[in-house]
């Protein structure tokens, strides 16, 4: 099920808003909409509310555009008017339909346009230019039917396809945040892995479509999934993920599980006043035990001060369809470097910068592996 936002804008074509919007609901999915002044002149409030649980027409200080941008895994903004995509082009947010679609890009999720107007005006330069700058943004274009001289709003199964996304129904497990071993009843050995990368990749996949399941450690950060299941130890994590590798299509191994446990876990609480020596002893590789076993996509990360190499390293001890490639610094930072090479071992993505660009590359990859599907 996707949380859709349909924008509305003033096209001739609005009238078919509540058909499409009925239409989403009929499948399962949960509609809101926004429309703007333009678009009521087009079609009724009555009719857009017929079809939604709830149409924001302005916004008021209670920052709807806020409210809707963090509910939605998607705004389908359909018709889309060439004012409206001009204005998303170059970040001018004025209507309730452009700021909450500017917004809910901010916040990492998906935006579907389908331009609808005269074909003239589809051809004209600024809309070309519009449209190029929203697709380099990462917005999909739902393209139009260009029929009578006209550039028609796409046909209902495009527009549902286009929300449901391309990963709908697969379902991906993905391991985040690292996790915890005792020393005693007080204290842990970890590291510093937020879960940031995990919940970023979370958010991408059900952003397509695609059902989650979060298996994971303490997070520092909110991490969007149908299913999680939080776990402590390495050997917990290990356990959670193989229980599940029957029932999902694709696992990514996102998590910096720790490496070392205390060989004896001390009872109640050890004295803070004296030495201890604590002999760490190797928990299991989840990846090398997990990947063998497992038919579906399988992505691992690497982290290595020699990224690339350290990556063809594991490529030679465990199948994995992909993998991750970053240094130790990119632990619980919020931008780093990536290098993505497949089973063959060859470089096929390097990402740099903020970590949803990670997240947007590897869905992208699972979906060129398992879309359609
Ligand atoms: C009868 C009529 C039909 C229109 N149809 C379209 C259309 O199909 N596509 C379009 O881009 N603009 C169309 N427009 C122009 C838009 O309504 C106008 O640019 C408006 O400012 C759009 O505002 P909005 O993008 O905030 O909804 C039409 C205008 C009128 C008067």
């Amino acid at each position: 099920m996707v949380n859709v936002v349909v924008g509305v804008t003033g096209s001739v074509a609005a009238y078919r808003a509540p058909d499409l919007c009925r239409e989403l609901e009929r499948r399962g999915h949960a509609v809101r909409v926004v429309a703007t002044e333009s678009a009521l002149r087009f079609v009724g409030r009555d009719a857009l509310g017929l079809a939604a649980e709830e149409v924001v027409t302005e916004l008021t200080e209670r920052a709807e555009h806020v409210r809707l941008a963090e509910w939605a895994d998607a705004v389908l903004i359909a018709p889309a008017t060439l004012n409206t995509l001009a204005k998303l082009a170059h970040g001018v947010a004025d209507t309730p339909v452009t700021l909450t679609a500017l917004a809910s890009l901010g916040a990492g999720k998906r935006l579907i346009v389908a331009p609808a107007m005269a074909e003239p005006m589809y051809r004209s330069p600024p809309a070309r230019r519009a449209l190029r700058r929203l697709r380099e943004m990462g917005v999909t274009v739902v393209p139009p039917r260009i029929e009578e001289g006209k550039a028609k709003l796409a046909g209902l199964e495009d527009l549902v396809r286009a929300v449901e996304g391309e990963l709908a129904g697969v379902r991906v497990l993905v391991t985040g945040g690292p996790t915890l071993e005792p020393l005693d009843d007080v204290r842990v050995l970890t590291n510093p892995s937020s879960g940031r990368t995990a919940a970023l990749i979370c958010e991408q996949l059900r952003a397509a479509g695609a059902e989650v399941i979060l298996v994971h450690g303490p997070l520092r950060v909110e991490a969007p999934a149908d299913e999680r299941v939080e776990v402590r130890t390495t050997e917990e994590m290990l356990e959670e993920v193989r229980r599940r590798i029957g029932d999902v299509d694709a696992i990514v191994m996102a998590a910096a599980p720790a490496d070392f446990r205390p060989r004896e876990r001390a009872e109640g609480k050890l004295d803070s006043r004296s030495r201890h020596t604590v002999e760490l002893v190797p928990t299991p590789k989840i990846v090398e035990e997990v990947f063998p076993e497992f038919d579906g996509v399988k992505v691992a990360f690497k982290v290595d001060p020699d990224p690339v190499e350290g990556a063809r390293r594991l490529l030679e001890r465990v199948p994995c369809d992909l993998v991750v490639a970053n240094p130790p610094e990119a632990l619980g930072s919020e931008s780093s470097e990536w290098w993505i090479l497949d089973r063959e071992g060859r470089v096929v993505r390097r990402v740099r910068g903020p970590k949803v660009r990670l997240a947007r590359a590897l869905r992208d990859l699972l979906i060129e592996r398992l879309g359609g599907g």
